[in-house]
Formats: structure tokens, sequence, C-alpha cells
């Protein structure tokens, strides 16, 4: 992945924009991606709202396989960190080829809940895979794809893991220690330092209302100031 250009040599045949939402469990992610998905369809934008692992038939087959709540102690066969992230991508392969990319190349807005740099906090950070394999297999199966402009959602581990519980969501990675996801969220913030034009950190502790209002103005401005995009747009809805 490049630091600097996030627009790769095949990117610049696509006229859509690409944007994704990162962060730890619970930290607002597909509430920003609906809010931001309404205000730009709001505007007159042709938006696809779509979310990893999953976002075709097959990739939302493979992320029930990923996210099968199995007890501890239970009997469930545990699943390795490397057959978890040849899964990902699997997935992400279907996804990229069937829905981001030809969105892309009609000049849609892409809006997706999680991308790679999910993989590289999770798989990389947290469970200790290696990062330029992870990043290798990623060139793989995108051609190349990267995001004009990720959110990174940043919230205490605690706080995102409460706001699950309160909305009685639990899934496989809810078992995991709290020094996981802390490891999960050093990534992320690595990944911030790491790629600071593309990802932009945000304090998620603020309301929903605030946070969509920080994400709307962040995006209208890349929209706006990159003129090689070419984004179908209709009449604002009333
Ligand atoms: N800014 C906020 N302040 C307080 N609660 C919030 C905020 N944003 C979302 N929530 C609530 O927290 C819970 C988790 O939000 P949401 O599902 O958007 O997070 P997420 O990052 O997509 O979570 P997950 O990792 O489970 O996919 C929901 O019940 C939501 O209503
Ligand atoms: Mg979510």
């Amino acid at each position: 992945m490049e630091s600097r250009s996030p627009r790769t040599k095949k990117q610049r045949s696509l006229s859509g924009v690409f944007i994704t939402f990162e962060g730890t469990e619970g930290s607002g992610k597909t509430t920003q991606c609906r809010r931001l998905a309404r205000s730009l369809r709001a505007q007159g934008y042709q938006v696809i709202e779509t979310r990893e692992p999953g976002g075709t038939p097959l990739a939302e087959t493979i992320r029930k396989l990923l996210l099968a709540s199995s007890k501890p102690q239970g009997h469930a066969e545990s699943i390795t960190p490397c057959c978890e992230s040849m899964l990902i991508f699997a997935a992400r392969s279907q996804h990229v080829a069937h829905v981001i990319q030809p969105a892309l190349a009609k000049g849609m807005i892409v809006l997706c809940d999680r991308f790679f740099d999910s993989t590289l906090a999770y798989q990389g950070y947290a469970r200790s895979l290696d990062k330029t394999f992870l990043i290798t297999a990623q060139q793989f199966v995108t051609n190349g794809l990267q995001p004009h402009l990720t959110f990174f959602l940043d919230l205490p581990i605690q706080d995102g893991l409460a706001r699950r519980q309160r909305a009685k969501k639990q899934n496989r990675l809810d078992h995991e220690s709290l020094s996981f996801h802390r490891r999960v969220r050093r990534g992320f913030l690595a990944l911030t330092k790491q790629y600071p034009e593309r990802i932009q950190q945000i304090d998620a502790r603020q309301s929903p209302h605030a946070l969509a209002d920080q994400i709307a103005s962040m995006t209208s401005h890349i929209i706006h100031n990159n003129t090689s995009l070419g984004l179908v747009h209709s009449s604002p809805k009333k």
C-alpha cells in the first residue's frame, strides 16, 4: 500500500469514490455509514452501501462462517488465523469483482463498512500474521484497489463492547480477550500514522449527530477537491 498517493494506476480508470469505515467493535461504523449514505443520496449522488466480510451472496455466506458464535468451551472446531484470513480474502475477491469495481466504474460512491485496514488490524496486528504477506494477498485479490478516504472511528475498547452488549449484538469476536481488542485498536492507530492522507481518525465518543456532521464535511472536501472523479449525480431528493 502506498502512503502518499492512494490512487493506483488501475484506479485512475474508475470515476467513483471509494470510502471505508474502520474501527474496533461497536465504534459506530454501521451507524455512520448509513448516515453518510442518506446524506449523499439526499444531495443526488448514487451511493452503494456495503460491508465486509460480505457484500455479495457468496461473500455473505463466508461472513456467516467467520462470525458464527462458537462457545469457548464448546466442541466447535476453532478457526485458525490462517483460515480466517483466507476466508476474508476469498470474500473480498467476490465483493471487489462483483460490487465495488463495477460501481466505481459507473461513477458511484461506494461506502464500505470495514475493508483492508480491518484485515491488517485484526489478522496482522492482533493475530500476528505476517503483514507483508497480508498486503501482498490484498494486492492479489483487489488488483491494487484502495479507498480514497477511510474513517477510523476511534473508541476506548470497553465503551465499544458495552455498546454492543446494550444492543444485544454478540459474535465470535466478543469472546476474544480485552488485550486482543486493544491490539486491534493499536493496529488502527499505527495504520493511521502510516497513511495520514487516506485515514482520518475520528473521536467516536461524540454523539452520532456530531460524528455524522464531521464525516459529511470531510467527504464533501474529497468529492469537491478531486477533479479526476466523474461522479454520476442526479437532482437532489426533496
Ligand atoms: N456515537 C454514538 N454514541 C453512542 N452510541 C452509539 C453511537 N454510535 C452508535 N451507537 C450505538 O452503539 C451500538 C453500535 O453501533 P454500530 O452498530 O453503528 O457500531 P459498529 O462499529 O458497526 O459495531 P460492530 O463492530 O458491532 O459492527 C448501536 O447500538 C448504536 O446505536
Ligand atoms: Mg457494524
